[in-house]
């Protein structure tokens, strides 16, 4: 069973008129540039080895591809179309020598990188993943995290835990679920699935995500 859409392939020809920026959500420019200067404002130099889970089409790829050393940006997605429309993209950009290491995995298996990350990246994955693939996900990438380094992950909030009703969040209006894609969660349900990964979680709030998606910053327990 799929749990989200993301288990839809796109047709070359859909890719040549550029509809995979539409499937990872639109805003394409906006959200890229706002991931990039997230993660510079952070700490993130040309240096760091990143890791960017679920990284789609490159909508943020392109950036950090560009900024990096070349080989220090790794992307993984479950969708083999987004991959191979983001390796267009970086054709298009001119960014095709930059060696950027890319993965179809649905599983988190980032272990097959090879070696630890400075910095890892999950934006608008979270809000489309039921809990216990989350869990997974931190298991994969706590395995990876170089000492020190932080996992950031967005996700659409929600008030309180077993907050079973929808939410509509502003900006945006995207509506949320509590047991459909797209998912909200509370700080305090992320706190206990990290703790389950052996991870804590640290709430930064907003970054100024045009939807009202909120920023987490996980890092390997103490
Ligand atoms: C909203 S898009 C965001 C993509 C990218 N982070 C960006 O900002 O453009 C969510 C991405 O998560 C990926 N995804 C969903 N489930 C996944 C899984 N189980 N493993 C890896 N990637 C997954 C989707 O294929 C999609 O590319």
């Amino acid at each position: 069973m799929e749990v989200n859409v993301y288990g839809r392939a796109l047709l070359p020809e859909q890719i040549e008129a550029l509809a995979h920026r539409d499937l990872v959500g639109g805003l394409w420019d906006e959200l890229g540039m706002l991931q990039f200067e997230f993660l510079k404002s952070r700490g993130l130099v040309p240096q760091h080895r990143l890791l960017d889970v679920g990284c789609g089409a490159l909508r943020g790829g392109l950036h950090f591809i560009r900024y990096l050393d070349p080989g220090r940006y790794h992307g993984l997605d479950v969708n083999a179309s987004l991959i191979d429309a983001g390796r267009r993209e970086l054709v298009a950009a001119g960014l095709a020598d930059r060696e950027p290491q890319l993965i179809v995995d649905g599983r988190f298996d980032v272990g097959r990188f090879g070696g630890t990350f400075d910095c890892a990246l999950a934006v608008s994955l979270f809000t489309h993943l039921p809990m216990n693939h989350i869990v997974r996900c931190l298991c994969e990438v706590r395995g990876v995290l170089a000492p020190g380094a932080r996992f950031y992950a967005s996700y659409f909030e929600a008030p309180d835990s077993a907050h079973l009703a929808s939410l509509t969040h502003a900006p945006g209006g995207i509506v949320t679920f509590y047991d459909a894609d797209p998912y909200h969660y509370s700080l305090r349900e992320l706190s206990f699935v990290a703790g389950l990964a052996g991870m804590q979680v640290e709430s930064l709030g907003e970054w100024n995500h045009p939807r009202d998606q909120r920023m987490l910053a996980f890092s390997v327990r103490e």
